[in-house]
């Protein structure tokens, strides 16, 4: 295993559209090996979840999980979770609003709102299909991982620029908001 170097904010392999994993390439012990390292760098670098262009691979895979983490301390748990061609289907207009970070996006925190309730289908790593109904704290997360994989990033969602803001400042100004 080994932990990867993270593609910041600027690096094109961010805003690009990444490519759909072919079903029979997923059991390759390169593919089990991305998944591997992708989760290792993730608990490294403390994300709640982590996008494979993040790691300057453009393929459609992401990782996530919350558990204690010093990141997010308000945030519920999230079992650790791998998914593959992720989809996501919007269940209700009423939205969650949440201060995100990112580790593309080192040092800012900013509140976006997104749908509170979604469903959400992907491969996992044997290639078996599974699908959940989210909410909360693990249905921004898996958003915020699933618009990486069509070059969006949470800054692009900002719909208020008041409510940016750099990490300490965010803690010392806006914890409670
Ligand atoms: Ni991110």
């Amino acid at each position: 295993m080994a932990i990867l170097k993270i593609a910041e904010l600027g690096n094109p392999v961010l805003r690009k559209r990444a490519a759909e994993v072919d079903s029979h390439d997923i059991s390759s012990p390169q593919m089990q090996s991305l998944i591997d390292d992708m989760i290792e760098t993730m608990h490294e670098y403390e994300g709640a979840g982590l996008a494979a262009p993040q790691v300057h691979c453009s393929q459609r895979v992401v990782v996530f999980e919350s558990q204690d983490n010093p990141r997010y301390p308000a945030a519920s748990d999230i079992p650790l979770t791998v998914a593959i061609n992720p989809e996501i289907e919007v269940l209700t207009s009423d939205l969650e609003g949440m201060w995100e970070g990112c580790l593309s996006v080192p040092g800012l925190r900013a509140y976006v709102e997104r749908p509170g309730r979604i469903r959400f289908s992907a491969l996992d790593r044997r290639g078996e299909r599974f699908e959940q109904e989210l909410e909360g704290f693990s249905a921004v997360v898996t958003q915020h991982e699933c618009d990486h994989l069509d070059g969006l990033l949470f800054i692009d969602r900002i719909e208020c620029k008041e409510k940016l803001a750099f990490l300490p400042e965010y803690r010392k100004y806006h914890l409670d908001s």
